[in-house]
C-alpha cells in the first residue's frame, strides 16, 4: 500500500505557495503538473538544476539527481523531477541557476574572472 504526503512548494519567483498531495513512488514535479501546477524545469532527468528546490522541513528520496553534487545533496537541495517524498515536506524553489552557479561557479571564482571584477568601460 502507498503511502501519500502532503508536499508545499513556495514558489518565490512567483510569490505562492502549491500544496500537492504526492503518492510516495511518484515523482514530485510530475504530480505538480498533474495537479495542474507549473513549476521550473527542463531536463526532467536529474541534469540540469532548472527545477532545484531548498528542502525547508521533510525528508526527500532523490536516488537519481545526478545534476547535484553530494554536497549540495547534504545542504538540503533537491531535484524535483527526479525526487520522492519520504515524510510531509516543505520546500521552496530557488532562483533560476542559483544552484547551477552554487555548484559550478567555484570553478570561475578560482580564475580569473574574480581577479578581473567588472571595470568601466569607458
Ligand atoms: S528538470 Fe533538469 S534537473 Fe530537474
Amino acid at each position: 500500500m502507498s503511502e501519500t504526503y502532503t508536499v508545499k512548494v513556495r514558489d518565490r519567483a512567483k510569490g505562492t505557495v502549491y500544496t500537492l498531495e504526492v503518492p510516495e513512488d511518484r515523482y514530485i514535479l510530475h504530480t505538480a503538473e498533474k495537479q495542474g501546477v507549473e513549476l521550473p524545469f527542463l531536463c526532467r532527468n536529474g541534469a540540469c538544476t532548472t527545477c532545484a528546490v531548498r528542502v525547508i522541513s521533510g525528508e526527500i528520496y532523490q536516488p537519481e539527481a545526478i545534476g547535484l553534487s553530494p554536497e549540495l545533496r547534504k545542504k538540503g537541495y533537491a531535484l524535483l523531477c527526479v525526487s520522492y517524498a519520504r515524510s510531509d515536506l516543505e520546500v521552496e524553489t530557488q532562483d533560476e541557476d542559483e544552484v547551477y552557479e552554487l555548484q559550478f561557479g567555484r570553478f570561475f571564482a578560482k580564475g580569473k574572472v574574480r581577479a578581473g571584477l567588472p571595470l568601466d568601460e569607458d
